[in-house]
């Protein structure tokens, strides 16, 4: 398959941790005979400064013209902390979203075994824990016209949605609740809010349609403590965007490291694939930073393009890496691998699948892993 792929690194940590999932895609390409390409262009803080615009035209161009989009992160102290500033690196990823029409936002939370010693929770309560949170993307509180009056003492954020922007995220997350356990859960405050009502509404009409599938409705208030007492009772998570905001930054706490987590953005036409985590500003260019959420992002998008075989190819390297404790230090305290080094290794497993020996020693001195 050709595949031309936008290459977005972003701030802070992003350029270092996409280096480690290109790795990983080049590697599948090698093995598997595909020709992906790669594109990289200028998102966030590093845009700001070398063009003054957090999303140039030029980006947007290269991100159309691409099959899809791979993204780093996102984020600047020096911008959070400038209360003279009216430019944001955040309003390129949000511009970016609206340009390509991305609607809806996937975030896998799933506790791996290996890990369930890094949950916060007990590990009878973590273990098994496997949610797919379907978050709207491109419209209400984050999109809503916003205002501040002259005097500044008061300040307004709207939040409309249409039925036909519930209509298209609810299909995707029914399909997929149909796919795997048959249960949506769908998250609101229809207590209280009139588009969480509209939400409730579509999604039951629309319900008769995916019978096969359980709809349970629960506000939102309740489903944050559910997700710390019994995460393991959801199974599909749908939710409007600020809500699924919160609620899939709080599922990824479960999971033991913020490191590791991937997204994927799909829209009618584009969709862009990104690691939860922020920026990290502290660990640029230290090489500390865990590549793995940016390597399963790379995961999300083969699938996406139906490349199972080959998606499958780069968890079980990660997997294995993570098994071996070939990881970075959020993960492994005692003797953790730099970000390029746990790069290096995934793509090694992935061109050579059948290894079994492993010279641990020589991935230490920076040597080859295969012997
Ligand atoms: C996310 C991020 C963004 C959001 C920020 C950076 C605008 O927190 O992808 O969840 O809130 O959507
Ligand atoms: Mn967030």
């Amino acid at each position: 398959m050709k595949l031309d792929i936008a290459v977005l690194g972003g701030d802070g940590i992003g350029p270092e941790v996409i280096e480690q999932s290109v790795k990983a895609l080049k590697a599948i390409a090698e093995y598997y005979d595909h020709n992906f390409y790669f594109h990289k262009a200028l998102v966030g803080a590093a845009a700001i400064h070398q063009e003054g615009t957090p999303l140039p035209q030029s980006t947007i161009d290269t991100c159309k013209k691409c099959n899809t989009v791979l993204f780093g992160a996102i984020g600047d102290p020096k911008f959070d902390n400038d209360p003279n500033t009216n430019v944001y690196p955040e309003q390129g990823l949000l511009g970016l979203r609206k340009e390509l029409g991305l609607y809806a936002n996937i975030r896998p939370v799933i506790v791996y075994n290996y890990l369930l010693n890094n949950s916060p929770l007990k590990p009878e309560n973590a273990r098994g824990t496997n949610i797919l949170i379907f978050r709207e993307l491109s419209a209400g509180l984050f999109y809503g016209k916003k205002g501040i009056s002259d005097d500044g003492n008061s300040a307004f954020d709207e939040c409309i949605y249409h039925v036909d922007e519930i209509k298209r995220i609810t299909h995707l997350a029914f399909e997929a609740a149909q796919r795997r356990k048959k249960k949506l859960t769908l998250v609101d405050k229809s207590n209280v809010l009139e588009t969480s009502r509209l939400w409730k509404r579509t999604v039951m009409e629309m319900a008769t349609t995916y019978p096969s599938v359980h709809v349970e409705l629960m506000y939102v208030d309740q489903a944050a403590a559910k997700i710390i007492l019994n995460p393991k009772s959801f199974d599909v998570i749908l939710t409007a965007n600020l809500i699924g905001d919160f609620i899939s930054e709080e599922a990824s706490a479960l999971v033991g490291s913020k490191g590791i987590m991937a997204s994927a953005s799909i829209g009618e036409k584009y969709s862009l694939f990104e690691p939860i985590h922020g920026s990290y500003p502290v660990a640029t260019n230290k090489g500390i930073a865990n590549p793995v959420g940016a390597i399963l992002s790379a995961v999300m998008l083969l699938e996406h393009f139906k490349l199972q075989e080959e998606a499958n190819s780069i968890k079980r390297a990660v997997t294995k890496a993570m098994e071996l404790n070939l990881t970075t230090e959020d993960l492994n305290k005692e003797k953790p691998l730099s970000t390029e080094k746990v790069g290096d290794f995934i793509a090694d497993y992935i061109l050579n699948p059948d290894m079994t020996n492993f010279n641990i020693q020589n991935i230490y001195l920076g040597q080859s892993t295969i012997i």
